[in-house]
């Protein structure tokens, strides 16, 4: 059977990674259709809007979209197309797998750990207004639907991934009713998983340990804004957002894709780093059930970047996108 599948190439080096991810994908054998979409400043451009109907619906019928970054255009009444599809779609989970790699320098090795953080809530409600002149409030919203929802998800990729332990963060030591509610959730849905390790962490210790100990940690949930600040820490403890994978998902909808913008600086030069766009791949593959097409594309990209001469510019080797990615799919048995 063909999966059919939405692919978003976007803008900048979007094309050129997403092009990579593709085709290091197919070279597993997996039969995919793909249907290439678009989205982004291009689509501006090149139908008057930045996230056309033909592209939400391509999404709904496929429910599974690998994409590229998109630019956010600057002041000009455009929202991003990444926070509309976020909420237009529900995608009320962000997960980043956060794993070192041998050849790729980073702070400390052995690290392989999944952080999942609550999408749709806590500060990122929009909600602000100004108190007077001299005073601004942003409301904090969280709530037992969102928080129960976020704390499931999270054991159940436990449980799917082989995942020993779910560490859950938080500061409810100060915001008792917000934060307390999202830890009471969390205790709560725990008693499900009596086969999975569940302990609490206030975020601040948690970012001291995380910078310490990264290796203590398997899976990580955590509501909104705690869940976006430790997920570009624990990029950065290795190797940094150039080789970050990501995705956003829904109930029914997921869509895969890099951590990094659209590096209009380095577009169309065929020398953007296409791990992180593979990465998203492989999680895609996991995802869909492809586990051991997902294993192949890790193995291959593991084996590639080993040889650090093999490796893009920004990390160091001399090899373009395109070589790059010959070399994973020469590598992949
Ligand atoms: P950026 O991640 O695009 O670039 C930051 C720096 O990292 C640049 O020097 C760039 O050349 C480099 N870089 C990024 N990805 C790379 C790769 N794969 N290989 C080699 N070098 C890489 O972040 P920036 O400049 O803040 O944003 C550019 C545009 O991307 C903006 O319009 C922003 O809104 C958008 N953006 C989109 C995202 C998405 O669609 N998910 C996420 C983040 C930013
Ligand atoms: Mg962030």
């Amino acid at each position: 059977m063909a999966y059919n599948i939405t692919l978003i190439p976007g803008d900048g080096i979007g094309p050129e990674v997403i092009e990579s991810a593709r085709k290091v994908i197919d070279a597993t054998g997996v039969n995919i259709s793909w249907e290439s979409v678009e989205a982004g400043a291009i689509a501006k451009k090149n139908l008057g809007t930045p996230l056309p109907n033909y592209a939400i619906n391509s999404i709904k019928k496929n429910k599974i979209v690998l994409k590229g970054p998109i630019t956010t255009p600057i002041g000009e009444g455009f929202r991003s197309v990444n926070v509309t599809l976020r909420q237009k779609l529900d995608l009320f989970a962000n997960i980043r797998p956060i794993k070192s790699y041998e050849g790729i320098k980073s702070l400390h090795d052995d690290v392989d750990f999944i952080i999942v953080r609550e999408n749709t809530e806590d500060l990122y409600s929009g909600i602000e207004h100004m108190v007077g002149e001299d005073a601004a409030e942003s409301i904090k919203i969280i709530t037992r639907k969102a928080s129960e929802r976020i704390c499931r998800f999270a054991f159940e990729l436990a449980r799917k991934e082989g995942r020993k332990k779910v560490t859950l963060v938080h500061k409810a030591n100060i915001m008792k009713l917000s934060d307390g509610l999202f830890l009471k959730c969390g205790k709560k849905i725990a008693e499900e998983y009596t086969d999975i390790e569940f302990e609490d962490i206030i975020v601040d210790a948690m970012s001291m340990k995380l910078v310490q100990n990264p290796q203590d940690y398997d899976l990580i949930v955590a509501p909104n804004l705690y869940g976006d600040i430790l997920s570009d820490l624990s990029a950065g403890l290795v190797g940094g957002l150039g080789l970050a994978p990501g995705a956003n998902i829904g109930e029914d909808i997921a869509i895969f894709e890099s951590v990094h913008g659209s590096a209009p600086d380095i577009a169309g030069k065929n020398i953007a780093n296409p791990i992180s766009a593979i990465l998203s791949g492989a999680m895609m593959l996991k995802y869909i059930g492809e586990l051991e097409a997902a294993s192949k594309v890790e193995r291959a990209l593991a084996n590639t970047i080993k040889d650090e001469r093999k490796l893009t510019a920004d990390l160091g080797g001399t090899f373009g996108t395109e070589q790059f990615t010959e070399e994973i799919i020469s590598n992949i048995i």
